[in-house]
């Protein structure tokens, strides 16, 4: 039944391409189809729906087909069927265009004869006749993409909630850095431009959306990729990997000596310091395949990031998204499936990414490995798909990780850097929480050490593959009692790998938390307030550190100490830790009452700092290589908008992912687990960890700091 009237649906919708000129649709969108890249055998394009009427588009539907032999492989942001003609339809999120935004969703696939084809789309939703559209952003379009439309005209209307070319006011963004001035043209792809303002950081142009522009970056001669063109200095897209990771001798990693392991008493901002530059860099030991691939000291320094299209695509079409969606996220590797990735096609699997990151000419790729048996073993809400206990070990051996290493094994991806954060969340909770059951198994044969090694040293066998092991986050490591045990432990589990193989790269921190970078006016936790050191108010229980800098650099020095190479990195995921908004402090209490002080002068808004959550932060500082000494990177690992766990008891299974549960601390009606004096800070309403929530999202770039 429900196919019949898709079919009929489609075979008249195609249809529409023959009368559509002879009467007024309902609808007015422009529907697009814009081929993004091309090479080889490949193309990706995007399909977007712009709605130039003065009300909501409530549901659509569009088709299109190719008559050159080309066919769909994969895509993103819609569900699709059908076959040569193929029918998308939203994905939920998606279903609603509001007047003046776009939608776009994204197709892969391989070419007929010549060149990548651009069909025609159609549908109910997309007018044919002159619209009444808006249109005040002139030529956002151009020439450097091909593109068609079966819309009303051929200018878009500008909408600041617009995921796509609508809003950019396009063509010529000029920068002056990188050597010579830039002259950044239309890319063809909304979604896969990234965008550099040399005074704000990432995302924005000039105050206008940067969506639809790619303008260059400071440290790297643009790509060759579609339409870009650049100055006097310009080459081509290899040589200008190649000559980053020589500038990326100068890195990150300074090391300050002396602090030891039980030095989280000095806490604070006190270790930052003495840079003596290492150079220790490019080794070159053996590759997989070919010549030997150098490796780089900071794998982020002067790379060009990949954007996830299928997150870019999400994060544009929700309202202020656009100043965010061109900035690089981590892809999650959550289950075996997300390998292949979806069946049937919608969505990028591993591969699917690695190929649009050589699509986009980027050349570092970042990943989340995240599939350990017995997987978040203190909480409910991202229980996975292994057990120790039905042969988890050897499934992730060679089901997941032997998956993913065959993948990047792949010669074709060796110029790309990968950085991979490994395991979040797990190696601490050996630390933490061995009370719980799963917890215990964990820390036994089979588990979380022996999964992490193993995933540590075949990845090591790549010479493009930057590991970063995962620390929870000052929160929860902080205090002196977690922190020393944990040196230990994480320092055995990830030392001494074995010969031939490359050590790890570093350490993350944060990832998927809330906790600030710094908390500019509370500098130091032994401050006295009330004859008490500020670190023994409510908030922080007496924890060594109230951030995660100072957390970073006394942990990078404890590893050093320990005997891991002094050219260890660090991570930070500043996706969601900004804390800006009207809620955030501008300057220090004066209140002499500690808890008072305290409250008044943090940034970090929770109720309570255990509470992990979809809690109501805000996006953090933008994704940089180097931000400090020893820190490697600001990073984006989880997605801003991806819920972190389903707010409803009464729960549906999630079918990628059945384990996956509800945990009371996403309940924002229960009590806080750690301390019932406490609620758990969540927004309500919140979808299954890992699916879209816009709600946080908006909530997230609302609250951004610093501000978008
Ligand atoms: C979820 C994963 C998801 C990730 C990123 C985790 O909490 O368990 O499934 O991919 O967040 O959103």
């Amino acid at each position: 039944m429900y196919l019949t009237r898709k079919t009929f649906k489609r075979i008249a919708s195609l249809l529409c391409i023959g009368i559509s000129a002879s009467y007024a649709s309902a609808q007015a969108a422009e529907c697009e189809y814009v081929v993004s890249n091309e090479w080889g055998s490949g193309f990706t394009a995007a399909v977007r729906i712009t709605n130039n009427t003065s009300t909501p588009i409530n549901g659509w539907e569009v088709s299109w087909a190719y008559t050159d032999g080309s066919k769909r492989t994969s895509g993103w942001n819609a569900s699709v069927d059908g076959n040569n003609p193929y029918t998308a339809t939203p994905i939920g999120w998606n279903s609603t265009i509001n007047p003046g935004s776009t939608v776009e969703f994204g197709v892969q696939g391989t070419k007929g004869s010549g060149s990548a084809q651009t069909p025609v789309v159609t549908g109910d939703v997309c007018s044919s006749g002159p619209s009444s559209s808006s249109s005040s952003s002139s030529s956002s379009s151009s020439s450097s993409s091909s593109s068609s439309s079966s819309g009303s005209t051929g200018s878009t209307s500008s909408s600041s909630s617009s995921s796509s070319s609508s809003s950019s006011s396009s063509s010529s963004s000029s920068s002056t850095s990188g050597g010579g001035a830039c002259v950044c043209n239309w890319w063809g792809h909304s979604t896969f431009a990234i965008c550099e303002n040399q005074d704000s950081g990432w995302g924005n142009e000039n105050g206008t959306s940067c969506i639809g522009e790619q303008t260059c970056r400071n440290d790297q001669s643009p790509t060759s990729g579609g339409g870009v063109e650049c100055g006097s200095s310009s080459s081509s897209s290899s040589s200008s990997s190649s000559s980053s990771s020589s500038s990326s001798s100068s890195s990150s990693s300074s090391s300050s000596s002396g602090s030891t392991t039980s030095s989280s008493s000095s806490s604070s901002s006190s270790s930052s310091s003495s840079s003596s530059s290492s150079s220790s860099s490019s080794s070159s030991s053996s590759s997989s395949s070919g010549d030997p691939i150098a490796r780089v000291d900071n794998p982020f320094v002067g790379a060009k990031w990949y954007v996830d299209p299928v997150w870019s695509g999400k994060a544009a079409g929700e309202p202020g998204g656009s100043a965010i969606a061109g900035e690089p996220t981590f892809v999650w590797m959550d289950r075996i499936g997300a390998i292949a990735g979806p069946a049937d096609g919608d969505g990028l699997g591993l591969r699917g990414h690695l190929d649009e990151a050589l699509a986009q000419n980027a050349n570092l790729f970042q990943f989340v490995v995240y599939d350990l048996p017995n997987r978040d073993c203190a909480a409910l809400a991202s229980n996975g798909e292994l057990r120790i206990s039905e042969n988890g070990f050897e499934i992730y051996k060679n089901d997941y990780i032997g998956e993913i290493v065959s993948i990047l094994s792949d010669s074709k991806y060796r110029e790309l850097r990968i950085a991979a954060v490994i395991e979040v969340d797990s190696l601490p909770n050996l630390i933490t929480n061995l009370n719980e059951p799963d917890c215990a198994e964990a820390n036994g044969p089979g588990g979380y050490v022996d999964g992490i090694r193993y995933a540590l040293q075949q990845l090591g066998t790549l010479d493009n593959v930057y590991s970063y092991v995962d620390i929870a986050h000052s929160g929860w490591l902080g205090w002196s009692s977690n922190f020393g045990p944990a040196v230990n432990l994480i320092g055995d589990a990830v030392g001494d790998l074995g010969s031939g193989i490359n050590p790890i790269s570093g350490f993350v921190s944060n990832s998927a938390n809330y906790t600030p970078v710094e908390e500019p006016y509370l500098p130091d936790p032994n401050l006295q307030v009330g004859g008490m050191p500020i670190k023994s108010a409510d908030f922080y229980e007496y924890n060594n550190y109230l951030e995660e800098l100072s957390f970073v650099t006394d942990w990078r020095n404890a590893m050093v100490s320990r005997g891991l190479p002094s050219n260890i990195g660090m991570l930070i995921d500043t996706g969601r830790n900004g804390w800006g908004g009207s809620g955030r402090p501008s300057g220090v209490s004066s209140s002499s009452n500690l808890n008072t002080f305290v409250n008044e002068s943090r940034i970090d808004r929770r109720e309570h700092r255990g509470n992990w959550c979809n809690q109501s932060g805000g996006v953090g500082y933008r994704p940089q290589a180097e931000p400090h000494a020893g820190v490697d990177a600001y990073v984006w690992v989880k997605p801003q908008g991806e819920s972190d766990g389903i707010s409803d008891p009464n729960f549906p299974i999630d079918p990628n992912d059945p384990n996956k549960q509800h945990d009371p601390m996403c309940d924002p009606f229960a009590q806080n687990r750690y301390d019932s004096q406490y609620g758990t800070g969540a927004v309500d309403n919140a979808p299954h960890a890992g699916r879209w929530f816009p709600e946080v999202f908006k909530i997230l770039v609302d609250n951004a700091y610093p501000p978008l």
